[in-house]
């Protein structure tokens, strides 16, 4: 594996970085030079009113999208730089998919394979995108499906599990591939309200554990509790970047207002 660089004080470089990042798609531009550093262990909550860019820039740390400028580092290795003509650059396909395996990214929508059961769910991107052999990985998913309080449900398909469940299968089909940096887009947002307490529950215990996090949530109570920083982002651009506690106590910029005002 690849060595981590360090700061020459033997401070430790920030899991990721993102640097005036830009992203249009057609005549719409919907990141127009977002930055971030986010330190190893931190959670990061990423609020803003829909259209504002959030799933867009989670899509693109995970390169689920190409950005067309800026810059995006993930624990010290380049995804994507911007040459002297201005356009973004990516390494070759397989450095690209060794990276981005640093990410895992848990959807609004749960996105399992729901022709398979809940274990074959976790061991799938484990054989298939890492090649490890099937008796090695079982039993970490295993243990992964008893941490989400699942264990019982590994034979089950999708089907048959509630929303929370689904979703807990689908943090630890992500914690499954070892990612240093857990992306969540909304996961909560399709869930009852009695459902969404178990997943945060879960979302809580990873950031106990320090897990680096980027989390897009409504939940505020989640946000003000667990993460570290919030950032507002309005119409593709940062405008507020400090820590949780500060933010919800006495957020600056007019639009986290009138967004935090409107929130439950
Ligand atoms: N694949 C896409 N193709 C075209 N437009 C897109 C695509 N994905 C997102 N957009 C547009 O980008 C803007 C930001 O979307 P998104 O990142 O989903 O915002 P958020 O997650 O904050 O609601 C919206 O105007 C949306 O319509
Ligand atoms: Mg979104």
């Amino acid at each position: 594996m690849h060595a981590r660089t360090s700061d020459a004080d033997g401070a430790q470089a920030p899991a990721l970085v993102v640097r005036e990042v830009w992203k249009r798609f057609g005549e719409n531009e919907v990141l127009r030079g977002i930055s971030l550093d986010v330190a190893e262990g931190e959670v990061i909550a990423i609020l803003g009113s829909s259209g504002s860019g959030k799933s867009t820039l989670l899509r693109c740390v995970n390169h689920l999208e190409h950005i067309d400028r800026g810059r995006i580092v993930i624990e010290g290795e380049t995804l994507a730089d911007t040459d002297a003509s201005g356009q973004a650059r990516y390494p070759d396909e397989r450095t690209v998919r060794r990276i981005c395996a640093q990410t895992g990214m848990v959807f609004q929508h749960f996105n399992l394979f729901l022709h398979m059961t809940v274990l074959q769910n976790l061991i799938e991107a484990p054989m298939t995108v890492k090649g490890m052999a099937r008796a090695a990985i079982v039993p970490r998913a295993e243990e992964l499906l008893r941490k989400v309080g699942l264990f019982d449900k590994r034979d089950a398909y999708p089907g048959r599990l509630s929303g929370g469940q689904k979703q807990r299968v689908a943090i630890a089909r992500a914690l499954a591939m070892e990612p240093r940096i857990m992306l969540f887009d909304e996961p909560t947002s399709a869930l009852d309200p009695e459902l969404t307490g178990e997943v945060l529950r879960t979302m809580r215990a990873l950031a106990q554990e320090r897990m680096t996090m980027l989390v897009v949530t409504h939940e505020m109570a989640f946000a003000r509790e667990v993460a570290h920083r919030a950032v507002f982002m309005d119409q593709g651009v940062v405008v507020e970047d400090r820590p949780a506690r500060e933010f919800f106590a006495e957020p600056r910029h007019p639009r986290a207002q009138a967004f935090l005002q409107h929130m439950p």
